[in-house]
């Protein structure tokens, strides 16, 4: 089912999003990963995003190549072509070996519209990454299926300044005392919520609902933070584990 209702979600039944993919499953932000959480019926994707030195959109979570690849260099001082050299599937199993850090057009062209892709913005390097982030996006309808999110919540607002279509999704760990209120500050329309799931309250949703945000929590990995955030109320999960998210509401 792809209709209106499913991708929005409902306080009993949350959308699933996979957070770097199947990020417990599969080599975090690599293609095998989306393909993983496509396959176990995301209905939205989260991924990573920096630029690198010759200006293009890398999918990656930190801001060097070390952890995630046989490589090491920080992405903005690092031209594509050698990012694409490094493999980014070794380090989590060999059967991954030969996996490339992607760049996000690679992910758009990999999963099909009904998934909705959530663009972490990490590198908030400023006026570049800005325009050329936006530039992609406004082509080929993929304003639609994105919300960009980020912890820099004046580059967030900076891009809905420049892009009033653009979706945008406030990520935060903070017990904040009023969520909705805090989201009205910003004097724009804001999509989503995007807070530490363990810091969203009932009451916290309720209301952020009824001022007309999404939620989705990260990064909950376990049944009974699950269980809670759909208790709580919320819109979206965002998972690790896209399929056994999936398989746990169903059987509720
Ligand atoms: O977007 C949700 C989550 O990914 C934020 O934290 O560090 O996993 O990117 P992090
Ligand atoms: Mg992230």
């Amino acid at each position: 089912m792809t209709g209106e209702i499913e991708l929005d979600g409902n306080a009993g039944s949350p959308i699933v999003i996979g957070h770097r993919g199947a990020a417990g499953e599969a080599p975090e932000n690599t293609l095998a990963s989306f393909r993983l959480a496509a396959e176990q019926g995301s209905h939205m994707v989260e991924l990573d995003i920096h630029l690198s030195e010759d200006g293009k959109l890398i999918v990656c979570h930190d801001d060097t190549l070390d952890r995630t690849t046989d490589r090491t260099g920080a992405i903005r001082s690092l031209l594509s072509d050698a990012i694409r050299g490094a493999d980014a599937g070794s380090w989590f199993s060999p059967s991954f070996a030969g996996e490339r850090v992607p760049f996000l057009e690679e992910v758009y062209d990999l999963l099909p519209p009904h998934i909705e892709i959530n663009v972490e913005v990490k590198d908030a390097g400023g006026a570049l990454l800005d325009e050329v982030l936006l530039d992609y996006l406004r082509g080929g309808n993929r304003l639609e299926r994105t919300v960009v999110s980020s912890f820099d919540h004046k580059l967030l607002l900076r891009l809905k300044q420049a892009e009033p279509e653009l979706r945008i999704g406030l990520l935060y760990a903070a017990d904040l005392i009023h969520h909705a209120s805090y989201a009205a500050l910003l004097e724009t329309e804001v999509w989503s919520l995007h807070p530490h799931h363990g810091l969203i309250g009932a009451k916290d949703a309720g209301d952020a609902i009824a001022a007309g945000l999404r939620i989705y929590p990260y990064t909950a990995n376990h049944p009974a933070e699950w269980d809670r955030l759909v208790s709580v109320g919320v819109t979206g999960i965002i998972t690790d584990y896209p399929g056994r998210l999936k398989e746990h509401l169903s059987s509720r």
